[in-house]
């Protein structure tokens, strides 16, 4: 197998993690990067990484000239609902009239304005707008993601959408996890007896999820008005007999007490974590559970930020991702979430770089294969535009300065 050399990389970030899944605490600001270096690249896999002059390599000639530029491992995005039928503008209207997420959603709005729209919508078009959006991402640097159901909110629907993931996991060629969110919300039907739909999701939905072999992990909506901490924890023990690790929706709102039970039982990932208490920082920094934040949804609900710094000076793992959905957060642009984890956050830029691709591989349980540009693992990484450092990401908010997105050893994107 031929290798594909990519030399004049001016800086290149993020070169190992010493055998280690995930940086943590102060870690996380020391990323090992090498100056003017070269990638190898053969079957998908990187090969070989150096310093210096290349032009001694057999594959130079056929080598890509990176004239200087700035290169770093694809974004991992961990946590998104990327897969649902429309958008929900006319909720963001009504935000901007005054009124409140909260106040939409309980007036049928919301997650369940989503679950209607999906039940009208054939598996065909949510696979295509899916996919669409997808390939948008590309272009934006996510290299991998993770995709939810909890639009379906029934058993035949959560299926759908859990199809249509593995769908683009099988057709897209990029690494993908899957992640059932029966526990979203509590459909309208079941507004009056939710130890129903409790039963229906431990005695039918998980089964089938499992059986059908369709996701990787659990996840719940533990927040007032949504599934309270013992009907969270039901449904995250009864997903543990299918062996669905736990990646869970905590403290976006109100801290009720799910991290301190979640890390107990050793979740993988507690995601949002807008609102915590001193109490809830302790016990997460010192576990092995990745907190993953989602500035995007603080933005557009004007909710606060989860408290990346405290975290993180107390030696947490943690992680940034979009959360990219129709309803709080609809951006799935992983730069402009290294943009607020430093702007508003105040990560560094090594933290804010680490957080969404190292960390957040390990958050879906990949950073084996991803997250990190080093021998051995896959080819996936960015090329920048020539001209940019690794404080360039931050502080270009809102702008793409990727010139080239290569995953699994091919280009899926070229800037024109
Ligand atoms: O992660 N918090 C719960 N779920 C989504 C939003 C769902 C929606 O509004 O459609 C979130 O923010
Ligand atoms: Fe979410």
């Amino acid at each position: 197998m031929a290798k594909q050399l990519y030399y004049n990389i001016g800086e290149l970030v993020l070169v190992e993690s010493q055998g280690r899944p995930y940086l943590r605490g102060p870690e996380m600001n020391q990323i090992p990067r090498l100056r003017n270096a070269f990638i190898e690249v053969a079957d998908g896999k990187i090969v070989n990484i150096g310093e210096g002059d290349p032009s001694q390599l057999d594959s130079y000639k056929e080598g890509i000239d990176c004239q200087g530029a700035l290169v770093l491992p694809s974004f991992v995005d961990s946590h998104t609902h990327l897969v649902y039928a429309a958008n929900r503008e006319d909720e963001f209207a009504k935000r901007l009239e005054g009124k409140s997420y909260a106040e939409i959603a309980a007036a049928g709005g919301g997650i369940l304005n989503s679950a209607r729209r999906l039940s009208e919508t054939s598996e065909e078009e949510l696979y295509q707008s899916a996919r669409r959006r997808l390939e948008d991402l590309i272009s934006l640097g996510t290299g991998a993601i993770e995709i939810k159901s909890g639009y379906g909110l029934n058993l035949e629907a959560e299926l759908k959408m859990l199809r249509v993931a593995k769908r683009l996991k099988e057709e897209m060629d990029l690494p993908i996890k899957t992640t059932f969110l029966g526990a979203h919300a509590f459909p309208s039907e079941y507004k009056d007896r939710h130890e129903d739909y409790i039963a229906l999701i431990i005695e039918e939905m998980l089964p089938a999820v499992a059986e059908q072999n369709l996701a990787d992990y659990v996840d719940v909506f533990c927040e007032e008005g949504y599934f309270n901490l013992d009907q969270s924890l039901r449904i995250v023990e009864a997903a543990k007999a299918y062996g669905l690790e736990a990646k869970l929706h905590v403290n976006q709102f109100n801290s009720l007490g799910a991290v301190k039970a979640f890390v107990d039982r050793g979740a993988l990932s507690l995601d949002h974590l807008e609102v915590m208490n001193a109490e809830d920082i302790k016990v997460l920094a010192k576990s092995n559970t990745i907190a993953t934040l989602l500035p995007g949804c603080s933005l557009f609900l004007d909710i606060p930020y989860g408290p990346a710094r405290k975290l993180i000076d107390k030696n947490a793992i943690v992680a940034l991702a979009t959360d990219m959905n129709p309803g709080s957060a609809p951006s799935g642009n992983m730069a402009l979430m290294l943009a607020l984890g430093c702007s508003q956050m105040k990560m560094k830029v090594d933290e804010s770089i680490c957080a969404a691709t190292l960390n957040a591989a390990a958050a879906i349980e990949l950073s084996e294969q991803i997250g990190s540009i080093e021998i051995g693992k896959e080819a996936n990484f960015l090329v920048c535009k020539p001209g940019f450092s690794s404080a360039s990401i931050a502080y270009h908010f809102g702008h793409n300065i990727i010139a080239k997105h290569i995953i699994r050893g091919k280009v899926r994107y070229e800037a024109s």
